[in-house]
C-alpha cells in the first residue's frame, strides 16, 4: 500500500521522525539553509501533509501550490504564520502544539526577567573583558526581582506558569486579560485582575503572553510606554509584533522605561539597531528551546499529521470545521 506523502521543512528529531516514518512517505528538508519559497512550492505539489515551522507562511499562495494537501502541522503553539481561514476554505486541516511548551517558555521569560533586572549580560561582558578591576560597592547594581510587582499581560497557560514562579519570589502578581480568570485560579496564584492602565502604572516588570492577533498587534505602543513606571522593565516571549518596536526604542532612549528583555522580534531575524542597548537583553526566539520541549513539539506535530491522514481528528486541530464539512 502506498503511504501518504509528507514534507517536513526541517529534519525534526528522531522521535518525531519515527512517528512519521511509520505511516508516511517522508521528505525532509535537511539543508542547513531554510527552504526557499520556490523549493517549498515545488516540493509541496504532491504532498498530503506538511510539518512546518513558524518561519514558513501557510497562506493562500502556498495552498494554491499544494493541490493534494490535507494538513499543515505547525511545530509551534503560535500560529500567526498560518492563514487558518484560507486553510479551512481549501479543506486543509491546520494544527499547532499547545501545552507542551508552557513551563519551558515561562522558565525562559523568568530567565530574561532575572537577566535584565540583575544585569547579567553586562556582568558577563565585564567578567570576560579583562577590564574587571574587582568588587566594588556600586558596580553593576541592578534591581531586586523578589518582592516586586509582576504584571502579566495574557493570563493563559504560560502567563499562569509565570505567576506560579512569582510565588517563590514573594512578588505581587497582577494580570490583564480579555477575560478574568476563575476565582480559584486567582486564589491559587495569588493573582489580582487589573485593567491595562492600572497594570501599566503598578508593575515593576511586565511580561507579555498574548498571541499575535489583529487586536494585540502593536499593543505596547508609545502611549502605553508612557504609562509605565520609569523604573519598569518589559519582557516579551510572545510575538515581536505585539510591541511597536520603534516606540520601544524611543521609550528606552527617553527613559520612559528602565529596560527590556526580548526573545521575539517583529521582523525576525532582523533586530532594530536601537534595541541593541546595554539595558536590553536580547535572545534569538529560544524560549521553548529545551531538547525535551522541542522534541515534544515535533512529536505533537507528527502525531497531528498521522492522525489526520489515518482519518482521525488530530488532537490539536485549529479548524475542526474542515472535518465536519467532509
Ligand atoms: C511558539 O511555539 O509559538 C514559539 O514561539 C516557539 O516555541
Amino acid at each position: 500500500m502506498t503511504k501518504p506523502k509528507v514534507l517536513a521543512t526541517r529534519p525534526l528529531f528522531p522521535a518525531a521522525q519515527k512517528i512519521l516514518n511509520a505511516s508516511c512517505d517522508l521528505e525532509y528538508w535537511t539543508k542547513p539553509e531554510r527552504i526557499s519559497k520556490e523549493e517549498l512550492f515545488k516540493k509541496i505539489k504532491d504532498k498530503e501533509g506538511l510539518v512546518c515551522l513558524l518561519t514558513e507562511k501557510v497562506n493562500a499562495e502556498l495552498l494554491n501550490a499544494a493541490p493534494k494537501l490535507r494538513i499543515a502541522a505547525n511545530v509551534a503553539v503560535g500560529f500567526d504564520n498560518i492563514d487558518v481561514a484560507a486553510c479551512t476554505k481549501r479543506g486543509v486541516a491546520a494544527s499547532n502544539t499547545p501545552g507542551v511548551l508552557d513551563e519551558t517558555t515561562a522558565d525562559f521569560a523568568w530567565t530574561l526577567m532575572m537577566a535584565v533586572g540583575r544585569r547579567l549580560v553586562e556582568g558577563d561582558t565585564l567578567a570576560r573583558s579583562g577590564n574587571w578591576t574587582g568588587w566594588d560597592l556600586d558596580q553593576l547594581v541592578g534591581t531586586d526581582i523578589w518582592g516586586k510587582t509582576l504584571g502579566i499581560v495574557g493570563f493563559g497557560r504560560i502567563g499562569r506558569a509565570m505567576a506560579r514562579r512569582a510565588l517563590g519570589f514573594q512578588m505581587k502578581v497582577i494580570y490583564a486579560d480579555a477575560v478574568q480568570a476563575p476565582g480559584a485560579v486567582e486564589k491559587e496564584l495569588k493573582a489580582e485582575y487589573r485593567g491595562m492602565n492600572s497594570l501599566l502604572a503598578e508593575s515593576d516588570f511586565i511580561s507579555l503572553h498574548v498571541p499575535l492577533l489583529p487586536e494585540t498587534r502593536g499593543l505596547f505602543d508609545g502611549p502605553r510606554f508612557a504609562k509605565m513606571k520609569p523604573t519598569a522593565y518589559l519582557i516579551n516571549t510572545s510575538r515581536g509584533a505585539v510591541i511597536d518596536e520603534a516606540a520601544l526604542v524611543h521609550a528606552l532612549e527617553s527613559g520612559k522605561i528602565a529596560g527590556a528583555a526580548l526573545d521575539v522580534f517583529e521582523n525576525e531575524p532582523f533586530i532594530l539597531p536601537g534595541l541593541k542597548k546595554p539595558n536590553v537583553v536580547l535572545a534569538p526566539h529560544i524560549a521553548s528551546a529545551s531538547i525535551e520541549t522541542r522534541t515534544k513539539m515535533a512529536c505533537m506535530a507528527a502525531e497531528n499529521v498521522v492522525a489526520l491522514l489515518k482519518g482521525k481528528q488530530p488532537a490539536n486541530l485549529l479548524n475542526p470545521e474542515v472535518l465536519k464539512a467532509k
